[in-house]
């Protein structure tokens, strides 16, 4: 029980906002709690009890709710993406909220979903939103928060957040849960923004995924590196320039082994891949927003292609994959490929996630602070990563940055393991190995750095059959021009404006 108002309530006690809750409570803020489902109250109530920190209040109802916090009243929403967000906005209306009480959509809420929602109830009450990174682990001991709405709204919500955000230190490594430390959270931008960025941190969060999956496919296909092997060669590049969460977690899975058959956990899970469409959604927009994100796409594909097992296990039974037997791999040499491979494809995963919230940035006249952004996302989030803090520094050095990769660490670094990257993708296309990731990325940096690409053949084609004109490199860009392809004589026009 609170013998005072409450600072905050959250609505939604599954495993994000009971993690969230007991968070809050850790930070000895007073919460007050709901869900439709009373024993998800009494699971959040049991657990604050036992933490005897902060004070937890239960409520039955959201009039409870409502009386039971400080005005402004905030109150958090951890629901699933989605109707459920309306639904439980239309009772808090019926229940009473005001026009200062804020409501902080904690959800994967779809962006466009975040700035509809503001447009429909800014005059009802302050619609807020913070995307959370971090899985329950994260929710319950230090998330990334990505924080967007109303300025003035953060003024209240800031330092609650910044109380249970994952922390970092001035080099910007992780410290433990309740240390003082800069935190992970931040006002990202006007509603929509926050989402949005969460949106491209699952985009690039399914390309790094990927990336690591097909490095493990091929030391596995090719090298035959058992699992517990791999396991181990993850851990040992964890301590170098690709350390990260997801290789930190590859390292472990791949180490781990099933109770049952005493086999590695990871031969006996079946390899149909889920997804819940953020990184969908990510690839979509980079597709509408005319900004190729071509690693973060093919990591879409690549979960859509291992549904397809029926087809898959047809196909690898009927068609025959003929690859070099020639060619010979040496092992070493391979890993330190892969490595250098990884490397390079994650930079490039990285380096068209924050051209894509560039380009949306400009389209919707957001001012994204990228140097905040890649700050943090250094800890609490599930693609930090020590890197970060190499793309932060970028992005405080030159705020206007045209593109990671033009950064003078990260184009050094490409400098010296593109061969590498190279023979990766060669070997592992000559031995049938498929790496859509690490061979789209290098597919988008060969094009990156292409001053001229085979797109005034394709001009000429549209021009060809359907007299969608060109522009001519030795006339300014916006004159076009039309040839008659087939007519005697065969003329060029210019086509005025
Ligand atoms: C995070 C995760 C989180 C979640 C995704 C995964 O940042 O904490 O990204 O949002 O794990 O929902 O989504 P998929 O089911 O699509 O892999």
């Amino acid at each position: 029980m609170t013998d005072t108002l409450c600072n905050i309530a959250m609505i939604g006690l599954g495993v994000m906002g009971r993690n969230l809750a007991l968070n809050l409570l850790d930070n000895q803020f007073k919460v007050a709690g709901f869900d439709l489902n009373p024993k998800l109250v009494k699971q959040a109530q049991d657990e604050a009890s036992q933490l005897g920190k902060g004070q937890f209040l239960s409520c039955q109802s959201l009039a409870e709710i409502l009386s039971s916090l400080e005005k402004p009243r905030i109150i958090a929403l951890s629901v699933p993406a989605g109707k459920a967000v309306d639904s439980v906005i239309a009772s808090l209306i019926d229940a009473g909220i005001e026009a200062n009480d804020i409501v902080i959509d904690t959800g994967n809420s779809l962006w466009t979903d975040t700035i509809a929602r503001d447009e429909t109830y800014n005059t009802l009450f302050k619609f807020f939103s913070t995307a959370v990174s971090g899985g329950e682990i994260g929710a319950r001991f230090g998330p990334a928060l990505m924080a967007s709405g109303c300025a003035a709204s953060w003024q209240h919500i800031q330092p609650m957040w910044e109380a249970i955000a994952a922390k970092v230190d001035q080099s910007g490594l992780q410290l433990p849960p309740l240390s003082s430390g800069e935190p992970c959270a931040a006002y990202i931008g006007p509603s929509g923004s926050g989402h949005y960025v969460k949106m491209v941190h699952n985009g690039i969060e399914y390309a790094d995924m990927q990336l690591i999956c097909e490095v493990y496919q091929f030391l596995h296909q090719v090298l035959n590196m058992p699992a517990r092997e791999i396991g181990q060669v993850f851990a040992q590049w964890n301590k170098g320039i690709l350390n990260s969460y997801l290789m930190e977690i590859s390292a472990d899975i791949l180490q781990q082994q099933d109770p049952a058959t005493k086999k590695p956990l990871v031969e006996m899970i079946l390899d149909k891949a889920g997804q819940k469409g953020t990184g969908l959604w990510t690839a979509v927009t980079s597709l509408e927003a005319g900004c190729p994100a071509p690693t973060i796409a093919q990591a879409v594909y690549a979960r859509s292609l291992s549904g397809l097992k029926d087809q898959r296990t047809l196909a690898a039974k009927s068609l025959q994959v003929i690859t070099d037997t020639a060619i010979s791999i040496n092992k070493d040499t391979a890993i330190e490929q892969l490595h250098d491979a990884l490397y390079c494809a994650k930079l490039c995963a990285y380096a068209q996630g924050f051209e894509l919230m560039k380009t949306t940035a400009q389209q919707q006249d957001w001012q994204l602070d990228f140097a905040s952004i890649a700050k943090i996302w250094r800890a609490g989030c599930i693609i930090r990563a020590i890197f970060l803090q190499s793309i932060a520094d970028a992005y405080t050095a030159q705020p206007e940055l045209n593109n990671l990769l033009l950064d003078s660490t990260f184009s050094h670094e490409l400098e010296l393991r593109q061969l590498n990257w190279r023979k990766a993708v060669a070997n592992a296309s000559l031995l049938g190995v498929s790496c859509p990731g690490i061979s789209s990325a290098l597919n988008y940096f060969d094009a990156m750095c292409s001053e001229t690409l085979p797109a005034n053949l394709l001009q000429a084609q549209r021009d060809y059959f359907g007299s969608h004109t060109y522009s001519r490199i030795d006339r300014p860009e916006d004159e076009k021009f039309h040839f008659m392809w087939n007519q005697s004589p065969r003329t060029e026009v210019k086509i005025s404006d």
